[in-house]
């Protein structure tokens, strides 16, 4: 084995979540972070607009506002409460590790709005690159820290469990299967887009922590909240999908019709800018009244030079396609985006296990309510990461270190390319039928289709990565289908026609 089996605490998760957390940590503790891919390879080195902070006290109480009337008033108000209060301290932090958020010429940092906000509070960095420029600044940090260890392409597998608390993570590491141990556990493994085929997600992003989670014992809420962004770029391409910031509708871009028209107009006061669900639910609304699919994104209103410097990622790739955003509209679709249900913690991200925690995309603190308003999820990663933080340094010389025996098990081979096809079937049964537009007759038959699935690979529980990562997505789909089949009524961006 080339490393020692024990740490103080694990995090399984390399995104802002995960990171964050482990710099909050004491430095006196041990922590390893899991990484399934590379260390950048997730979704928060992908955020474009930016993160959502109240830095002005007059704006905290609107922030609460304006989340909540997104959240279609069912968000957690305590915890929605802690994310708002505590936004300021951790984005001064976030400074002190040398994230370069925009400023303008007198030094002053610049906001932007999104859609729900009632006011400019975005702070971005890189133009429309603020995840890449946020993680580039932390993982800088994490490397240069002697007690943290960063293990790339290590895949968790299962959550290892002792008398129902936890005591470590069994991973697959250089096609070795490996039983790690330490004081507590921090599940950080982010969203669910790949169980989608048209996402703006990280093709890694399956949903393995909530399965493992799940696996362990531990309770998932709100699994039926699965928000659509409503302008990724349209292409044929399969896989991941390109995302167009809602920033670009926060800077003035129009959303039109095959026929010119602003749709938006008709639909809600604040027009483009209305929450995200809204939004989104109101594309799919006119791509079917005028058969079309896609709609445009313009904002050839503004001036080349301003677009070029505020959105130099977005800018290029859309040259890439052929198109320059200053004269062009923009072909835009909605896809899959982020998941707001996921593990259920509490105000300092413990789940219902001992000695397991859970941060970011993977759990359901209950702050967005039944739909997220824009720019808040990168907000909800560092506030709650935070917090267990602090709960780990508090709490953790009273946890010991539980090391057990295992089994001869190892890792099986199995043909990778025979999982291929149940991945797409996943992917084709969540795109179709557990989409932005919801129909029981829709959800049953996912509901069968995923069922058999299950029953197919639920048997012969073998180590193998590819195995894994299908059954986790089959999981995690069951959960989100049974709970869309739960509430019969629309709610934010749960819509159901029938
Ligand atoms: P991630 O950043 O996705 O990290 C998850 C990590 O877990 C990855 O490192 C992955 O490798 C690892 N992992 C997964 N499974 C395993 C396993 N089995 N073993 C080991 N490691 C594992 N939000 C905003 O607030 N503002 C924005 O501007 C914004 N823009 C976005 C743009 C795009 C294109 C996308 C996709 C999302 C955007 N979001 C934005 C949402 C936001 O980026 C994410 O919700 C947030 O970054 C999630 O962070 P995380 O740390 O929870 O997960
Ligand atoms: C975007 O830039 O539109 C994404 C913002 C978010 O998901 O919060």
């Amino acid at each position: 084995m080339g490393f020692k089996n024990t740490a103080d605490v694990i995090i399984v998760g390399s995104g802002l979540a995960g990171v964050y957390t482990a710099l909050n940590i004491d430095s006196r503790l041990n922590v390893k972070i899991l990484s399934k891919g590379e260390m950048s390879e997730n979704n928060s080195s992908l955020a474009q607009g930016g993160i959502a902070a109240s830095l002005e006290t007059d704006d905290l109480d609107d922030h609460i506002r304006d989340t909540l009337k997104a959240g279609s008033n069912v968000n957690n108000i305590d915890k929605l409460r802690i994310m708002v209060y505590e936004a300021k301290e951790n984005i001064d932090r976030l400074l002190e590790f040398g994230v370069p958020f925009d400023r303008d010429s007198y030094g002053r940092l610049t906001t932007t709005l999104e859609g729900g906000h009632s006011r400019a509070r975005i702070l971005h960095a890189g133009g429309d690159a603020t995840g890449k420029e946020i993680m580039q600044a932390l993982y800088k940090e994490a490397v240069n820290r002697d007690n943290i260890e960063i293990l790339e392409n290590t895949m968790a597998v299962d959550v290892i469990k002792k008398d129902n608390k936890c005591v470590g993570v069994r991973i697959i590491k250089d096609n070795e299967l490996i039983d790690i141990f330490s004081r507590a556990v921090v599940i950080a493994t982010g969203g669910i887009g790949a169980l989608y085929k048209n996402s703006t997600n990280s093709p890694l992003a399956t949903g393995d922590g909530i399965a493992m989670a799940y696996r362990a014992g531990c309770i998932l809420d709100n699994m039926e909240f699965i928000q659509f962004h409503p302008t990724a770029l349209y292409s044929k391409d399969e896989g991941k999908k390109f995302l167009i910031s809602e920033a670009v509708r926060g800077e003035g871009a129009y959303l039109r019709n095959k026929f010119g028209e602003r749709f938006m107009l008709k639909i809600h006061p604040n027009a483009e800018l209305a929450p995200r669900d809204v939004v989104a639910q109101s594309i799919y609304n006119e791509l079917v009244k005028t058969d079309s699919e896609f709609v445009y994104l313009d904002i050839t209103h503004k001036d080349r030079d301003f677009l070029v410097k505020r959105f130099p990622t977005i800018f290029n790739k859309c040259l890439e396609y052929g198109l320059d955003m200053s004269k062009d509209l923009i072909p835009v679709v909605p896809v899959e985006h982020y998941f707001i249900g996921g593990i259920k913690v509490n105000d300092d991200g413990m789940t219902n296990i001992e000695n397991l925690y859970a941060c970011g995309e993977c759990t359901n603190t209950g702050v967005h309510g039944a739909n997220r308003l824009a720019s808040n999820s990168l907000l909800e990663c560092v506030v709650f990461g935070r917090r267990i933080a602090n709960s780990i340094n508090n709490n953790i010389e009273n946890i010991p270190l539980t090391i057990l025996d295992r089994d001869d098990i190892q890792i099986e081979e199995a043909d990778e390319s025979s999982f291929k096809p149940i991945r797409d079937k996943i992917k084709y049964t969540m795109d179709k039928y557990v989409g932005i537009v919801r129909t029981t007759s829709g959800l049953l038959k996912a509901r069968e289709i995923i069922d058999d699935i299950y029953e197919m690979l639920k048997n012969k529980y073998i180590y193998n990565r590819e195995y894994i990562e299908v059954l986790n997505m089959t999981i995690v789909s069951k959960n989100i289908i049974e709970g869309c089949i739960k509430r019969e009524k629309s709610l934010g961006c749960h819509y159901r026609i029938n």
